[in-house]
């Protein structure tokens, strides 16, 4: 079968905790699948406070609740086109910033959101930026998707929050547990700690083992590039954060049996 007929992978970040980098990381890991020629979409699942247009410093992020609601039938015409050139660009579908107009959205939104996802024809890949939370919204949609990463800090409340989020992820999916990704780490063996106390608590308390896919560093420059609302790998290409990522999605796509991605992109 080919990748298009199986339709797109579904590719979601996680924490549970706010603030861990989810949106930086979905954004940032679809630019480095497009520069490997993915067709990619990243659908801004933060239902209520969407910020992927704004750390792209678009004044438009798609019109996600009008797709869902009916009133527009095509995917097509919901998503805004992600441009930084020389590079190839990635579609974007989120809710209009500062709408906040499915802040309640419940487990059937999230249901219909996971089968059009799904379905999306055109695409190879979709990464699914999820909010906050372990809601039951946020919880059934990491449960459709290809692949789970859950993203957790050195901060200790990340830990447990990302923790409850694996906990919850192996209660609905009968066993099927997120790949963990540490940020914001000093180095690697502050996120192989992080990693680590994780693990261990994933083993003692749920019996289950997840792969640990690796980390991103702490780097003042990400901070730099969200406040500037453009890309890192823009500003930035040759960060040791945007290594970083290039070195996720490339794990990520050889789990897929694709290639590597080329070192030489970053
Ligand atoms: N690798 C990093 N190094 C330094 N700072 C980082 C890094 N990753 C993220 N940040 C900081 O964390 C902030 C939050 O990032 P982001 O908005 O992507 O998190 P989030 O998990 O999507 O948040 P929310 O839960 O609110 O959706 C960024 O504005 C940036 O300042
Ligand atoms: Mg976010």
């Amino acid at each position: 079968m080919t990748l298009k007929s199986m339709g797109p992978r579904l590719t979601a970040v996680g924490s549970g905790k706010g603030g861990t980098g989810k949106t930086f990381l979905a954004l940032s890991l679809a630019q480095a699948f497009a520069d490997v020629g993915e067709r990619v979409l990243v659908c801004d699942a933060d239902l209520g406070l969407s910020n992927t247009a704004v750390q792209l410093g678009l004044a438009h992020g798609g019109d996600l609740p009008a797709l869902l609601s009916g009133t527009l039938g095509l995917l097509k015409d919901a998503v805004v086109r992600v441009e930084t050139p020389p590079r190839r660009g990635f579609d974007l579908l989120a809710a209009p910033a500062g709408v906040g107009s499915l802040v309640d959205a419940d487990t059937t939104i999230a249901e219909n959101l996971a089968a059009l996802l799904k379905r999306a024809s055109g695409y190879d890949r979709v990464l699914i930026d999820l909010g906050a939370g372990v809601s039951g919204a946020v919880m059934t949609l990491a449960a459709h998707a290809d692949d789970m990463l859950v993203l957790a800090t050195p901060d200790p409340s990340s830990l447990t929050d990302a923790y409850v989020f694996l906990k919850l992820m192996l209660k609905r999916t009968g066993g099927r547990t997120p790949a963990i990704v540490v940020n914001m780490a000093s180095g690697a063996s502050d996120a192989r700690r992080t990693a680590d106390a994780l693990l261990r608590s994933a083993q003692v308390f749920l019996n289950a083992a997840p792969a640990y896919l690796g980390f991103v560093p702490n780097d003042a420059r990400v901070i730099e590039a969200i406040r500037r609302q453009t890309m890192l790998c823009a500003l930035y290409p040759q960060s040791p954060a945007v290594a970083a990522i290039v070195a996720l999605a490339g794990r990520l796509g050889a789990q897929l049996g694709r290639p590597q991605i080329a070192q030489s992109l970053r």
